[in-house]
């Protein structure tokens, strides 16, 4: 959908220890995979635990606009009937997939090479961010698009007719780009190759080989080389979607923040390719532990135990980390804010081109709210104050970005006077139960007039 309607502005402050249990839902990534591969699989895939934020929604509004079957059993049971490879339907009006970036660009991959046309649009956000990125390497299989000036949405795409399979290397680190370019291997005939020379989440791979895709990857000097026969007849699955790591991030540093807090985040998807954020806080002396540590469904799953955390200090973030935490910098930086010195956080300018600039967005409310923040195009610092020092009582803008919604709320239960955001509506897309979780766990989050 594009916009979400009246703004909600939300409150949060210091208050009670945190305790309990921590449900997160389940991960986003594999959430969009889970239903795209089941659309194009020939016949019934089940769904355990699927993400019903709006993105992941979205995503399934979009497949059915192609042609597959998607039904919701409730309780976050979900099945996919699907229309097997090359099988998308021209869909009849504009396909809308709201705030996802990830939702636009794997379609996209997934419908490039059929013989149809699609029209692309998204909310502000989405509208705003760089398509060319997955445009490039689509028009190698034959594809066609017209989009907006600096390749932006809405956009057409004409699939290709007879598609030709391509060799790429993908010049940012971006799992988006290289599950765009597989998803259109899927209907191409003879070998698809992406390359890449930094490892970012690898949940596509993984999956296609779960849905009977002959996939090998094979790590070589150029990087690490993904090969893909085309033209496979993918097999239905029973897909059980473990919880997001990047979800569970929120409740973790709201404990690690704040006073006397022990809560367990049970059930975290660990696969080492997203799993960057907790080592980081591990660095940074938080008392967090892996327990139960165990492999679900070909994912590394442990329950994650954090507790209140005051003498964390700041650290020099391995870049080569950079990937695997992508999506938690903005908490990371609420969590430096209250660590003793400075965190440095290099090769992160892909932050720059999210949902919003998030470099921007957390630089702009720290720094309101008394946190000293320099940045560089790819690159950014945070001084901590230590716990106490943080003065707070702002009103941050989250521009339309959940994640940055979800920081700055977390950042208020420890700051010495309250922290607003704008608007928590986007909380909605990736972790609509975001505030019953964490009014459970017994933080002081609520929305600011009602
Ligand atoms: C995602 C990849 C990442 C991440 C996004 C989800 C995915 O984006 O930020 O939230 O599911 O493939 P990029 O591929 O642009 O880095």
């Amino acid at each position: 959908m594009s916009g979400h309607g009246t703004p909600i502005p939300m409150t949060s402050r210091k208050g009670a220890p945190l305790r309990g249990e921590a449900h997160v839902p389940g991960d986003k990534s594999i959430s969009h995979r889970s239903l795209i591969l089941g659309a194009m699989a020939v016949g019934e895939t089940r769904v355990t635990g699927l993400l019903e934020g709006q993105d992941v929604l979205d995503t399934g509004r979009a497949m059915e606009a192609f042609g597959a079957e998607v039904i919701n059993h409730g309780g976050g049971e979900w099945s996919v009937h699907g229309v097997g490879v090359g099988g998308f339907a021209e869909p009849e009006n504009v396909i809308d997939c709201g705030n996802s970036g990830t939702g636009v660009r794997l379609i996209m991959g997934a419908m490039a090479t059929c013989p149809i046309t699609v029209t692309f649009t998204g909310d502000e956000s989405l509208n705003g961010r760089p398509m060319g990125r997955v445009i490039d390497p689509l028009a190698l299989f034959g594809t066609q698009s017209v989009g907006r000036e600096g390749g932006r949405l809405p956009m057409t795409i004409v699939g290709a007719k007879s598609p030709v399979p391509v060799r790429y290397v993908v010049p940012v680190p971006s799992a988006q780009v290289k599950s765009a370019v597989l998803l259109a291997g899927l209907n191409a005939p003879g070998n698809t190759v992406v390359i890449e020379k930094e490892a970012t989440r690898d949940h596509t791979e993984r999956m296609l080989v779960g849905f009977g895709a002959d996939l090998s990857v094979e790590d070589t000097d150029e990087g690490s080389v993904i090969t893909l026969v085309g033209q496979p007849e993918l097999k239905p699955q029973t897909i059980i979607v473990p919880r997001d790591p990047s979800s569970a991030a929120f409740p973790v540093c709201a404990a690690l923040l704040s006073e006397g807090s022990d809560v367990l985040v049970p059930n975290i998807g660990l696969n080492p390719t997203r799993a960057g954020l907790f080592y980081t806080l591990q660095d940074m002396g938080a008392d967090l532990t892996f327990e139960n540590m165990r492999e679900e469904g070909g994912e590394p799953v442990a329950d994650l135990r954090a507790q209140y955390s005051p003498n964390m200090v700041g650290i020099a973030v391995p870049p080569e980390r950079a990937a695997s935490m992508i999506d938690e910098y903005p908490v990371l930086s609420v969590v430096a804010a209250f660590a003793k010195g400075q965190t440095v956080m290099k090769g992160v300018k892909e932050l720059r081109v999210k949902e919003s600039d998030r470099i921007d967005a957390m630089a702009q409310g720290l720094r309101a709210a008394g946190v000293e923040v320099d940045e560089g195009p790819d690159w950014w610092t945070v001084t901590g104050a230590g716990f106490g020092n943080v003065e707070g009582g702002i009103t941050a803008q989250s521009r339309l970005d959940h994640r940055i919604a979800m920081s700055f709320l977390i950042m208020g239960l420890a700051t010495n006077k309250p922290m607003s955001v704008d608007d928590g509506g986007p909380i909605a897309t990736s972790f609509p139960i975001f505030e019953g979780l964490m009014t459970d766990l017994g933080a002081g989050i609520t929305r600011t007039n009602v």
